[in-house]
């Protein structure tokens, strides 16, 4: 049985429909969180506000497209009313990439990067950071990745995305955190998640072994950190971007 160390707390998770997001949704709820499951693809929501229940757990879901201040401002408004009027918790996870050569880009999927990854979740915060600020409490936690912190030709844009958010989060720690509330990321390696199951095939292992622990990531591991970064046990830690990559970023 886990402990219920974040009971009476509600928890906004963008992007968890799938993947890390739904991991971390589904390991929230199992600490007492009542999770908000979020992303535009309804009947994964509704699976997963399902299996939530179904385990005793508290969710529900809210159908939201993240890309701009607009659709920001009305997922926070729907949240809020969906939370009772609180999130403690929220986790900037949504995000997509393309990859390519920088000579190819489209500029229609350099925009959808830098509007999913980056600025819908930076007017979410600026929806709900004040509110956390105003009660002297809350946490964020921003899904990062490992090829923000290194470069991988055909990753640039995405790698940008990523690099920019790691900067928000040690500037909102900056700015938030004399108001008592924490801003961490986590900076995921290569992670068995659908999508990229289904894009990388067999590569898939042998990006595996570019990490010293040698293997892909499952979805809870990650979530595993995530979770750690919500709870009182990371009471003293903030504006950190935590490494959950096997040692990639260590080499
Ligand atoms: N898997 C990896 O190897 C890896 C490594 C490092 C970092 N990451 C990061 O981890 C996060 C989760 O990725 P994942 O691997 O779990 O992939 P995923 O299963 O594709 O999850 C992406 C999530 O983002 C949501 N999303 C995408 N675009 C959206 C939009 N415009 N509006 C609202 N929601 C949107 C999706 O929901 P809907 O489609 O239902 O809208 C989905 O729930 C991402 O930020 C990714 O960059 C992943």
């Amino acid at each position: 049985m886990t402990e219920q160390d974040l009971a009476g707390r509600t928890a906004l998770v963008t992007g968890s429909t799938s993947g890390i997001g739904e991991a971390t949704a589904k390991q929230l709820a199992k600490h007492g969180a009542h999770v908000i499951v979020v992303g535009r693809r309804q009947e994964l929501g509704d699976g997963v506000v399902a299996a939530i229940r179904a385990a005793d757990g508290k969710a529900d879901y809210v159908r939201a497209e993240l890309s701009d201040a607009a659709s920001a401002r009305e997922l926070a408004k729907r949240a809020l009313e969906t939370s009772g009027g609180q999130i403690d918790i929220l986790i900037n996870n949504a995000g997509t990439a393309v990859f390519g050569p920088t000579a190819e880009t489209l500029e229609e999927n350099w925009e959808m990067m830098f509007n999913t990854n980056l600025k819908g979740h930076f007017f979410l915060v600026a929806e709900l950071a004040p509110k956390m600020a105003a009660r002297g409490k809350g946490v964020i936690v921003n899904t990062s990745t490992m090829v923000g912190q290194f470069a991988v030709p055909g990753m640039a844009v995405y790698g940008a995305t990523k690099a920019a958010l790691n900067l928000l989060t040690k500037s909102w720690a900056a700015e938030f955190g004399p108001a008592g509330v924490r801003v961490n990321a986590v900076s995921p390696g290569t992670t068995s998640t659908r999508k990229v199951v289904d894009a990388m095939g067999d590569g898939l292992d042998e990006l595996g072994k570019q990490a010293p622990l040698g293997y892909v990531a499952d979805a809870s591991e990650i979530a595993d950190a995530i979770v750690y970064l919500t709870t009182d046990k990371s009471s003293y830690i903030t504006g950190t971007i935590l490494n959950v990559d096997g040692g990639r970023t260590a080499i």
